[in-house]
C-alpha cells in the first residue's frame, strides 16, 4: 500500500505519530494550555467558514505560487517555529529544513530549537527565517542576531506572546519535567516505543544549543533552566525599535491577534505580521487567529501570516479568504516526521498541494488569492 492510501490526510499522520511516540513526547507537542479551549476555538473556527463552489467556469489550471516579503512561492503555507523540536524526532530542525529547501518553502527555526543557526541556516536554502525570543541582554540579542545573519537566515520573527511561562497541564501530567529529567515513569513511556528509542540513541537527548551558548552568561543557572531567565521578557516598543534598527532584512511580529496593536507595530517598521495564539499554548482565553483576521485585514496593507489549527488545504484557503496571505502550520510538520520519518515533510506537502488544487477545482480559481472573492455569508439560516 502506497502512502497516499495509507495515510490519505493530516489526521492520518498525528495518529500514526502518536503510536509511535512515548507518551511525554506526544503531550509535549499537543498540549495547550488551561482546559485546552483556544485550542479547541482556533479549530472551529475554521469549520464555520464557508466559500461558494462555482459551475460553468470551463476549465481552470491552478496556480498555487503567492507573493510574501518580495520572494515568489510556490506554496501558500511554510513551517512554523517549534521549540525543542529534536525531542519530538532526532535532528527534526535538520530534517525539516532541507525539506523546506527541496520544498521552496520558509523555514522557521526557533531559539529553543535544539540545534543552532549555524547547524540549520546553511541547509534551509533561500527562506531560512530566525524566530527570536527576546533575550533581555543586549550583547546576547546582538550576537543571536549576528550568528542568525551569518548562518544565512533572511528573515527576523519576534514572537511577542510569550510574556510569561505559561502552564501546560497535561504536559505536566505525562511526567516531563523542564529540563527533562529521565525518571523511571518515562524510561518506561520510552520502552514503549522502541522506534523512537532506537532513533534517539544513536543522536543522544537533545539540549536547547543556542541558548547553552549563553549559559555561561546568565551565571551558571542549571541547563534549560536558563532559558526562562534569559528569554521570558516582554518587549516594548523601544525594542521593537531597537531590532528594527538591527536588522536589515524583513522583520515580522508573531503573536498578533488584537488590532489595535497595528498602528504601533506598522510606526515600528514591522514587513509583516504574523497572527497566532501560539497554536493554543500561552493564554486559554485567545481568540481564534482566524476569528481576529479580518478586522486586522482591515486595519493594515501590511502582509499577514497566520497559524493554528490548519488540517488541510481548503483551511489555508479559508484562512486566505479572510484575507491572510500565507499560512504556517507547526505541529502538523512534527507529526509528518514522526510519522514517516524523513519522507513525511514532503508528504504532507503533496497532501496540502493536492488539497489546495482539488479546492481550487471546487471554486474555479486559478490564482490562490482569488478565493477572496468566494466567502459565501455567514450561515445565519
Ligand atoms: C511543541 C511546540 C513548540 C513550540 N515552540 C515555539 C517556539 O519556540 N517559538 C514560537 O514562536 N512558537 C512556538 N510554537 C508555536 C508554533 O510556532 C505555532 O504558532 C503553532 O504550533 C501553530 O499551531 P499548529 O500547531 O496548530 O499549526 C510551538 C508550538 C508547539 C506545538
Amino acid at each position: 500500500m502506497d502512502l497516499d492510501t495509507r495515510y490519505p490526510s493530516l489526521a492520518d499522520l498525528a495518529a500514526r505519530a502518536r503510536a509511535r511516540l512515548p507518551r511525554f513526547v506526544w503531550e509535549y507537542l499537543e498540549a495547550g494550555t488551561g482546559a485546552e479551549e483556544a485550542r479547541a476555538r482556533t479549530r472551529a473556527a475554521f469549520e464555520r467558514v464557508t466559500v461558494l463552489p462555482s459551475i460553468l467556469h470551463g476549465d481552470i489550471t491552478p496556480d498555487l505560487s503567492v507573493q510574501l516579503l518580495g520572494s515568489t512561492l510556490p506554496l501558500p503555507f511554510g513551517m512554523a517555529p517549534v521549540g525543542m523540536a529534536g525531542l519530538v524526532w532526532p535532528d527534526a530542525e535538520r530534517h525539516l529544513a532541507r525539506a523546506a529547501r527541496k520544498l521552496d518553502l520558509p523555514y522557521t527555526l526557533s531559539t529553543v530549537a535544539s540545534q543552532t543557526p549555524e547547524a540549520v541556516g546553511p541547509l534551509a536554502g533561500d527562506h531560512a527565517w530566525f524566530q527570536m525570543y527576546p533575550p533581555r541582554d543586549p550583547e546576547i540579542r546582538a550576537d543571536m542576531l549576528r550568528r542568525a545573519r551569518k548562518s544565512g537566515f533572511r528573515v527576523l520573527v519576534l514572537t511577542a506572546d510569550v510574556p510569561v511561562a505559561s502552564r501546560r497541564e497535561r504536559q505536566l501530567r505525562s511526567g516531563l519535567t523542564q529540563p527533562p529529567r529521565l525518571t523511571p515513569r518515562l524510561l518506561a513511556q520510552i520502552a514503549a516505543r522502541p522506534a523512537w528509542a532506537l532513533a534517539m540513541a544513536r543522536t543522544g537527548m537533545p539540549r536547547m544549543r543556542l541558548i547553552d551558548d549563553y549559559a555561561p552568561d546568565t551565571k551558571g543557572l542549571p541547563s534549560t533552566a536558563h532559558a526562562g531567565y534569559l528569554l521570558r521578557t516582554s518587549p516594548d516598543a523601544a525594542y521593537l525599535h531597537w531590532l528594527r534598527d538591527h536588522w536589515d532584512g524583513p522583520l515580522i511580529v508573531k503573536g498578533v491577534l488584537d488590532m489595535r496593536d497595528v498602528p504601533r507595530l506598522e510606526n515600528a517598521g514591522v514587513d509583516a505580521l504574523w497572527i497566532s495564539n501560539h497554536g493554543g499554548r500561552q493564554f486559554d482565553a485567545a481568540p481564534a487567529p482566524l476569528s481576529v483576521l479580518p478586522r486586522i485585514r482591515d486595519a493594515t496593507r501590511l502582509p499577514l501570516i497566520l497559524d493554528g489549527g490548519i488540517t488541510g488545504g481548503l483551511d489555508i484557503l479559508r484562512a486566505i479568504a479572510l484575507g491572510a496571505d500565507f499560512v504556517m502550520l507547526g505541529r502538523a510538520w512534527h507529526h509528518a516526521l514522526a510519522a514517516l520519518g524523513t519522507r513525511g515533510p514532503y508528504h504532507l506537502a503533496e497532501i496540502l498541494r493536492r488539497d489546495l488544487e482539488a479546492n481550487m477545482g471546487q471554486m474555479g480559481l486559478s490564482r490562490v488569492r482569488d478565493v477572496r472573492d468566494r466567502l459565501a455569508p455567514h450561515p445565519t439560516g
